[in-house]
């Protein structure tokens, strides 16, 4: 994973790598005004605080927007989704206990567990329905009591996929029977392209489901704002937690995001989000179609800022992403790197492509690019493929 940071963190290069927001997207008007406004009714943003209860309102009125009621007592503020993750297992999880997760993981959240050093019941996932629910209902019928099962309902990353409404009942049915809690990330799920998106699996159980939520997505990641949907009762065991770690979310943050909220100019900017991604996305989608090598698969996101693609199984997709940095000018994550196995061999021909930071424009030169890299391989000459990018037929034209 840090390789490939590194890699793709080079000057030129276009990045399909990391789950970065448009820089084109930023309200900018609006932290400009949020900001003057702020500071010129004092002082006090820059001093040490509370959490802001305005912001906490705000956020009980947006999870409302997906189904789920809470009050402003049961919201815990935090330095984004990855602190907010990394708070509520350290509440949830004792050195030694069993976690179930996806074998394909959001590497910051195995960052996190791996201090604990737990036992991880790794389930499979679909790549159009998402967890594999029977094999979380076979760990626990058969005894397993993890500490808590770990999942993205939407927007996952790194697959994309968006859990089906079949798979959430049957997961919340068994968490409820063995009373085992769920830690429920979203920081992609206000991100979604298609009508009569499905609440979270915080909608359908308030008390074993810890629901974790984001503005880095929807408004900016450098606010490093996240929260927590928590039953009330934990929320003081958090306040310890927090206290020792960075005392409290920056003041300045929360009061700017408050006052950007109370525009109401949000709900209006995540249509104007959902709709460029789309466009991002689909211009992805239909270049994929066109240049990459017969064989290759990968679903259509729901929502969320990625696409999994999985190459022909000859592939190496680690192997691949130096030759596309050095040779290609583009970067992708390769799919190893989100193995919770580090000797899982069945992601090494895939790879996480990112279609929400690229331009439009960006997004078609790069997927030409690595299309004219798969046909010069040795393995794209022998199956025919176009060796010269200017022979792949241009999927945007007309
Ligand atoms: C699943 C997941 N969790 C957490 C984060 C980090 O979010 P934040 O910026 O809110 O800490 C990301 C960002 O890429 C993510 O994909």
């Amino acid at each position: 994973m840090q390789d490939a940071l590194l890699l793709s963190a080079r000057p030129g290069i276009i990045q399909f790598s990391l789950g970065l927001p448009s820089p084109d997207l930023f309200p900018v008007e609006v932290v400009t005004a949020a900001f003057a406004d702020l500071l010129s009714r004092g002082s006090s943003p820059l001093q040490y605080g509370p959490p802001t209860l305005t912001l906490k309102s705000h956020i009980v009125s947006l999870m409302r927007t997906r189904g789920v009621e809470c009050t402003e007592r049961q919201i815990f503020l935090t330095n984004g989704a990855q602190q907010a993750v990394y708070l509520i297992v350290g509440i949830l999880l004792e050195q030694g206990r069993e976690v179930i997760a996806e074998e394909l993981c959001y590497p910051g959240f195995q960052q996190i567990i791996g201090f604990y050093k737990p036992e991880i019941l790794t389930v499979p996932s679909d790549r159009q329905s998402g967890m594999d629910v029977e094999r979380v209902e076979w760990y626990l019928e058969r005894g397993a009591r993890p500490a808590f099962i770990y999942a993205i309902a939407d927007g996952h990353n790194p697959l994309g996929t968006t859990l089906s409404d079949e798979k959430r009942q049957r997961l919340i049915t068994l968490c409820c029977r063995y009373s085992v809690p769920i830690i429920e990330e979203d920081p992609y799920g206000f991100l979604s392209y298609r009508e009569g998106a499905m609440p979270p699996l915080k909608a359908r159980q308030a008390d074993l489901v810890f629901y974790v939520g984001s503005f880095s997505k929807i408004l900016a990641p450098s606010l490093r704002i996240g929260w927590l949907v928590v039953p009330e009762k934990y929320i003081p065991y958090l306040a310890i937690l927090k206290e020792s770690l960075d005392i409290d979310t920056a003041t300045l943050s929360q009061h700017l995001a408050a006052r950007m909220l109370d525009s109401g100019f949000l709900s209006q900017h995540l249509a104007r989000l959902c709709s460029a991604y789309k466009c991002h996305r689909d211009t992805m989608l239909a270049g994929l179609s066109a240049c990459f090598p017969d064989g290759s698969q990968w679903s259509t996101p729901d929502s969320g800022v990625f696409i999994w693609v999985q190459l022909p199984e000859a592939f190496d997709a680690t192997h691949l992403l130096k030759t596309a940095v050095d040779g290609y000018g583009v970067a992708f994550m390769p799919g190893s790197a989100f193995c919770i196995r580090r000797n899982d061999t069945t992601a090494h021909s895939s790879l996480r492509m990112n279609f929400s930071y690229p331009s439009t424009d960006l997004i078609k030169e790069g997927v030409l690019r690595l299309g004219a890299m798969f046909a010069a391989t040795t393995l794209g000459r022998t199956n025919g493929l176009n060796q010269n990018r200017e022979h792949i037929a241009n999927p945007w034209a007309g």
